[in-house]
């Protein structure tokens, strides 16, 4: 199996920033007012209007040919591709792949914050909007703030324990649990490459590194495993 990790880097060139670079999203906002449940409760319209300027960003985004690659080696590889994104976009499912865990949640979800159901989220989210199955108004977007438990765990370490190879592309390393799955993979015995536009932090865990930007490298690299297999 193939497991590999997505981060804000390989949604970069469709137009969606990332988080840490120059001119980031967290330069310009506090991650604690808009990414937290505190700052959830502090101020809820703060929250989705954030989130709201991140949906309208995501409808208007293209993937582009980073995600495009992924979604042919799923597609053609004979090995089991799983995508384990951090990204709330919904890029990786518009190029084609259909094997993809949002571990840190996605814009296209509601969460009720009293019952925890779960719907699809309207373009635009207020504070006020009602959960359709109790009625309450404790609507927030389905989105794995700073403090919470992502998504998935169970089934990301399992995949990571029978990994043949970990790729890890466009992330900085800085946010845990997902910035150990290098250690995890590689314990468990995996090949394991990094494919990101500089070294991240943890570039010094990986058996190889690449550099560049993702819509030149990756699809550059799927081509190369898909031939190796020709
Ligand atoms: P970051 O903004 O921390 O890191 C983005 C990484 O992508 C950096 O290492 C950049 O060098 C790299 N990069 C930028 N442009 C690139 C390009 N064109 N091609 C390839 N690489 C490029 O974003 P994440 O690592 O995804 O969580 O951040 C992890 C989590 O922190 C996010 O899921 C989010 C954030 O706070 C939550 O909101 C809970």
């Amino acid at each position: 199996m193939i497991v590999i990790l997505t981060g804000a880097g390989i949604s970069a060139e469709s137009g969606l920033g990332t988080f840490r670079d120059r001119d980031g999203l967290w330069t310009r906002y506090d991650l604690n007012e808009v990414a937290t449940p505190e700052g959830f409760a502090r101020n809820p319209g703060v929250v989705h209007a954030f989130y709201n300027a991140r949906r309208a960003n995501c409808r208007e985004a293209q993937p582009n040919a980073a995600h495009v690659a992924l979604a042919r080696l799923e597609a053609e590889h004979a090995e089991k591709v799983l995508i384990v994104t951090q990204n709330v976009d919904d890029l990786h499912e518009r190029a084609g792949s259909r094997n993809v865990l949002h571990m840190h949640g996605s814009l296209g979800g509601a969460l009720c914050a009293h019952c925890a159901h779960r719907w699809p989220a309207p373009r635009v989210m207020t504070a006020d909007d009602p959960c359709p199955a109790c009625g309450k108004r404790r609507t927030r977007p389905d989105i794995v703030w700073f403090g919470e438990y992502p998504y998935y765990m169970e089934q990301i370490w399992e995949a990571l324990r029978s990994a043949r190879l970990f790729v890890s592309i466009g992330t900085s390393g800085t946010v845990y649990p997902a910035a150990a799955f290098v250690q995890d993979a590689a314990r468990a015995g995996a090949e394991t490459l990094e494919l990101n536009l500089e070294g991240s932090e943890g570039a010094s865990d990986f058996d190889a590194c690449r550099r560049g930007p993702a819509s030149r490298i990756v699809p550059e690299w799927v081509s190369e495993v898909l031939d190796a297999r020709r």
